[in-house]
């Protein structure tokens, strides 16, 4: 069901274009005052300052005095997940870091094994409370991974929970579907990583793509998880299927994710605290989207990836939550623009860009969103206040008043 929508009187604000802006282009943003957005089954069919009379079958909103801007895109979140690690959060609290309880069998593993206990219903049904919540802070798209199944069928499982949200009519986001087999080694297979990867290269990704189940594939490249070759190994294999490359990059240590990132002409590398100058620019000249989570850096205590030398350097920023069970359980997209502005120096409008068509670019699905345009689907949030200053003032704050998923409503504070 594909809405039919007018809104007037609105403060437009958005980027524009069906790429990612990269470095200074990131601070450019398209403002309409008074504006209006047309909405027709699902897709923008006006943008401008023209007032029309309202046609038959359309729903009419009036902003006036508020920020419309496009709907948040999410492109790095785990939200189908078994159980929950609040433990390991207290381990963390007393000085425990988050590669020493993986090491010792908690981490990936700990979700791994809920999430096998886990029914598809039960998975399902804590993935949409999690969308509600996400959907009223402005999130029209998600993207979400597997990976904390490990074998074939809770890597399916976790799949089709995700492919039977994007079938209901009446859903609040689309969920853009990564494979991450590659999130851990499964206990079955230890000592034996090549194997793994020769597994999913051979059985699991064929599978998927004949399924449709994912668009993208993902790895965590990182010191004791897998190394820089298996993700070469993983990730090529990968996109000569067909799959979009996405990588866990350089989260705890510097091992070299970015680089390969740029080789291989990735989507996006995701993390990157500890990114290398080499790594940055090895992702700005091959447009790799450099998607940065300060909610994992601020749960792990770590320091905040160097967005702000990202952009200088020509590269392209996206924002996203990581929301998962262990490393960062968030999906607040007002403390990602107060902490990505505060501690790693981007301008409001930058966070807004990454959180918008830099995070639709991450996902491979910049033509369709991410701005506010003529052609792309009718994904918007509008802001309760007139001015868009409000996203990190409003440090952790929601300022969302309505949210709109091609052309329903689908979340609104009153
Ligand atoms: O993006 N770093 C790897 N994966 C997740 C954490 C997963 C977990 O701890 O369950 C992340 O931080
Ligand atoms: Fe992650």
């Amino acid at each position: 069901m594909k809405g039919n929508l007018i809104i007037y009187n609105a403060n437009i604000v958005t980027p524009t274009g069906n790429t990612a802006r990269r470095g200074k282009a990131m601070n450019e943003l398209l403002t309409i005052p008074n504006g209006t957005v047309e909405i027709t089954d699902g897709i923008i069919t006006y943008v401008g300052e023209h007032r029309p009379t309202l046609p038959e079958g359309y729903e009419a909103v009036d902003a006036h005095g508020k920020v419309l801007l496009p709907g948040f895109v999410d492109s790095h979140t785990h939200l189908v997940f078994g159980g929950y690690r609040p433990e390991e959060f207290m381990w963390r609290m007393r000085g425990d870091s988050y590669m020493s309880i993986m090491e010792r069998g908690g981490g990936i593993v700990n979700t791994m094994k809920a999430t096998r206990a886990a029914s598809h219903e039960e998975l399902l049904q804590k993935a949409e409370w999690f969308i509600d919540v996400m959907s009223r802070m402005g999130v029209t798209t998600v993207e979400g991974k597997s990976g904390y199944g490990l074998d074939h069928d809770a890597e399916i499982k976790q799949l089709e929970v995700m492919r039977d949200i994007n079938d209901k009519t009446d859903r609040k986001v689309d969920i853009a579907t990564t494979f991450l087999g590659a999130h851990a080694l499964p206990p079955e297979y230890k000592g034996r990583e090549e194997e793994y990867i020769d597994y999913l290269i051979n059985v699991m990704l064929p599978e998927v793509k004949e399924r449709n189940l994912a668009e993208n594939c993902d790895i965590f490249c990182e010191k004791g998880v897998f190394t820089v070759e298996q993700s070469r190994r993983l990730l090529s294999a990968a996109k000569d299927m067909g799959f979009g490359a996405k990588i866990h990059a350089d989260e705890i240590v510097s091992f070299g994710g970015a680089e390969l990132a740029g080789e291989l002409h990735a989507l996006s590398a995701d993390h990157l605290l500890h990114a290398s100058d080499e790594g940055i620019r090895s992702m700005a000249a091959n447009d790799v989207v450099a998607t940065l989570l300060p909610l994992t850096a601020f749960t792990l205590r770590e320091p905040y990836a160097r967005g702000r030398e990202m952009i200088d350097s020509g590269c392209a920023v996206a924002l996203a939550t990581d929301l998962n069970p262990g490393s960062c359980c968030s999906g607040s997209i007002p403390l990602t623009f107060a902490l990505a502005c505060i501690y790693m120096h981007l301008s409001v409008e930058e966070a807004i860009t990454a959180l918008t068509l830099n995070g639709a670019a991450a996902i491979g699905r910049a033509h369709r969103i991410g701005s506010i345009e003529t052609g792309k689907q009718g994904d918007l949030t509008l802001l309760d206040t007139d001015t868009y200053y409000v996203l990190p003032y409003y440090t952790g704050m929601n300022s969302v008043e309505m949210t709109i998923k091609e052309g329903r409503i689908v979340s609104t504070r009153f």
